[in-house]
């Protein structure tokens, strides 16, 4: 089902968002906005709030907001579709289903289908667990292995019976396309072209679950040592294996609390620590992760948590995924667990607490990749010279400059090298890779970087609260010296509307392309601390200082070019000197 964008806004417009919310949040006046509990995270004291008039809701403590479809969306687990047909049917709003691309319609529908029949077999996989007599194995199994009622409950664990026609005989009956039962992966064609048979049997499942809580796949584990142990849903058109992290949809909001995430390989690693109050958690399934799944988790915490076992094998995946970290620029900790552990079984034997201490020494990639090179070779002369050699092609892939030289110090002191010679090294290893991208990428001034911010965010909270002065923002051509690459695109989508457009707010998330965006612009939108007398002066007055202080950075980058010139550093010269060109290129497009 498709709802046309004409729709979309009439369902916004008619809507009532304050209406809508009182169903399911107790609500009260406070000032401009309506406060209750936020039902996406617990609390006991309100930080959830509702605007009226701009028709968004916004929550100060776990950040989810949006307009009215994003909460229901949210609320009942819907998908978009569902939700706007939802609100179409309580404001009395007809769709008409508009002609779309034969093709994407097919794909749309193909994917509603599979995501349906993946729900209704999660449910009879669910009540094979709950049967007296073939899920009581199961259950003791589950039980055994410490998870509570109220995890098999949450997460919609359940049993694949020993048999090879269950799931058959269920989409027989309920008159499944061969095509969609196939396409779904859960049941496999027969060798001799005779018939299907079930893709798991005599399993423990767990339903893989998307960021929207619908249900993507299914993987089962045996209930012995048999093998495989584990059996997964293969990629479908709605299960894609490098970009979904089991948990998320759970534990997205704690991450967002936590401002950090840990990533674990298995299903029981992550029930385990969920169950025991570690919900900032997501699995990786096993499977290597990838930067798809990296971007994926920027978007709920800054900061991610590697957790290994200390086998090989767990320190080679560590390993093989840093690089990966390392590209998306994300503040990166590696928790390697005690011999012969993995999350489960040390969560289980030692509890929170001790996680949590654990969790605080988590090492950062560059301890953690010296610890292994140091391991390896050994700290004689020649050992610290193989450690210097490795570490120097890990030290140029980080990004930050301030960051870089405090390891080279640290690298330094651990090897008991001169910090120069060190440094040395790794100016060799640049100019030898000078493909490799700048060293000033970003890293020059965080306090600037992050005043900058707060300017570009207050300019979209005008823009937003006050679209009347989105005309002038055109003018001044204000997006150009934004920092941040992710507001001045939000800005620049902001800046392609019609300003006169009623419930200008509510449609501007309508346009956005994903849930981050929406949060954004709900936050961004409630954060009006503007008195409505002078919003041009106070437009004009922000404008002027984010010009203003992108052009006294560029003055202080010619004064660091000056110095190094003096001091010969030629390759910092050089990187600078083009660092200058690029503000120079973007100058003479004003
Ligand atoms: N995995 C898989 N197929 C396998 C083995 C593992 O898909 N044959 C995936 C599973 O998602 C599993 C994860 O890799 O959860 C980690 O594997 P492993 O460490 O072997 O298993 P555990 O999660 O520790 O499983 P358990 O505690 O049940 O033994
Ligand atoms: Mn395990």
């Amino acid at each position: 089902m498709y709802i046309p964008e004409e729709k979309v806004s009439e369902i916004l417009n008619t809507s009532d968002i304050v209406d809508v919310i009182s169903e399911s949040v107790i609500l009260k006046k406070s000032g401009r906005n309506f406060f209750g509990l936020c039902p996406f995270h617990s609390e006991k004291t309100p930080s959830f709030s509702v605007n009226a008039s701009k028709q968004i809701f916004h929550c100060f403590g776990c950040s989810a907001g949006g307009n009215v479809l994003s909460y229901v969306m949210k609320y009942h687990g819907i998908t978009f579709p569902e939700a706007a047909k939802m609100m179409a049917r309580k404001y009395n709003v007809t769709i008409e289903t508009k002609e779309i691309d034969p093709v994407k319609r097919r794909q749309i529908h193909l994917k509603e289908d599979l995501f349906r029949l993946n729900k209704t077999i999660m449910e009879v996989y669910f009540d094979g667990l709950k049967k007296q007599d073939i899920g009581k194995t199961p259950m003791q199994y589950l039980k055994k292995r410490g998870i509570t009622d109220d995890t098999i409950e949450q997460f919609r664990l359940g049993f694949s019976p020993n048999n090879w026609d269950t799931i058959v005989k269920v989409l027989k009956d309920r008159k499944i396309s061969k095509n969609i039962a196939i396409q779904s992966g859960l049941i496999l064609e027969r060798k001799q072209n005779n018939g299907y048979y079930d893709r798991f049997r005599n399993r423990i499942m767990f339903p893989i679950f998307d960021v929207n809580m619908q249900v993507a796949g299914f993987g089962g584990r045996v209930m012995d040592d048999s093998m495989p142990k584990y059996m997964n849903s293969p990629d479908t058109p709605v299960y894609n294996k490098s970009r979904i992290l089991y948990g998320l949809h759970a534990a997205k909001q704690y991450c967002r609390q936590e401002g950090c995430v840990y990533i674990v390989e298995g299903y029981f690693d992550f029930l385990s620590l969920y169950q025991n109050g570690i919900k900032n958690t997501v699995a990786s399934l096993g499977t290597a992760l990838t930067s798809d799944h990296v971007r994926i988790l920027k978007g709920y915490a800054k900061r991610m948590v590697l957790v290994f076992d200390s086998d090989t094998a767990g320190i080679n995946a560590a390993k093989r995924s840093i690089k990966i970290f390392m590209n998306e620029g994300v503040d990166t900790r590696i928790l390697v667990l005690p011999q012969g552990h993995d999350p489960d079984s040390y969560v289980l034997k030692q509890g929170q607490k001790a996680f949590n201490e654990l969790a605080l020494n988590a090492k950062t990639m560059m301890q953690f990749l010296l610890h292994i090179s140091i391991d390896t070779h050994g700290l004689s002369v020649e050992g610290r010279i193989r450690v210097l050699e490795d570490m120097k092609k890990q030290l140029i892939l980080i990004q930050d400059s301030a960051l870089r030289s405090l390891y080279v110090k640290e690298l330094a002191e651990t090897l008991n090298i001169d910090e120069k010679a060190v440094l040395e090294k790794v100016r060799e290893q640049y100019l030898s890779h000078p493909g490799k991208k700048s060293f000033l990428h970003d890293g020059e001034n965080k306090d600037a970087k992050l005043e900058s911010d707060r300017r570009e965010e207050q300019m979209i909270s005008l823009m937003l609260n006050y679209p009347e002065i989105i005309n002038e923002i055109k003018n001044k051509e204000v997006l150009e010296y934004f920092y941040s690459e992710k507001l001045k695109r939000l800005a620049q989508k902001i800046l392609s509307l019609d300003p006169k457009k009623e419930a200008f707010i509510t449609n501007a998330m309508a346009g956005m392309e994903n849930a981050e965006d929406q949060e954004l612009i709900a936050s961004f939108a409630m954060n009006d601390f503007f008195s409505e007398q002078d919003i041009h002066q106070t437009a004009l007055s922000i404008i002027h200082r984010i010009i203003r202080v992108r052009k006294k950075q560029e003055n202080t980058l010619t004064t660091k070019i000056i110095s190094a010139e003096k001091g010969s550093d030629s390759d910092l010269m050089d990187l600078l000197k083009k660092k200058q060109a690029e503000i120079q290129q973007l100058h003479d497009h004003l």
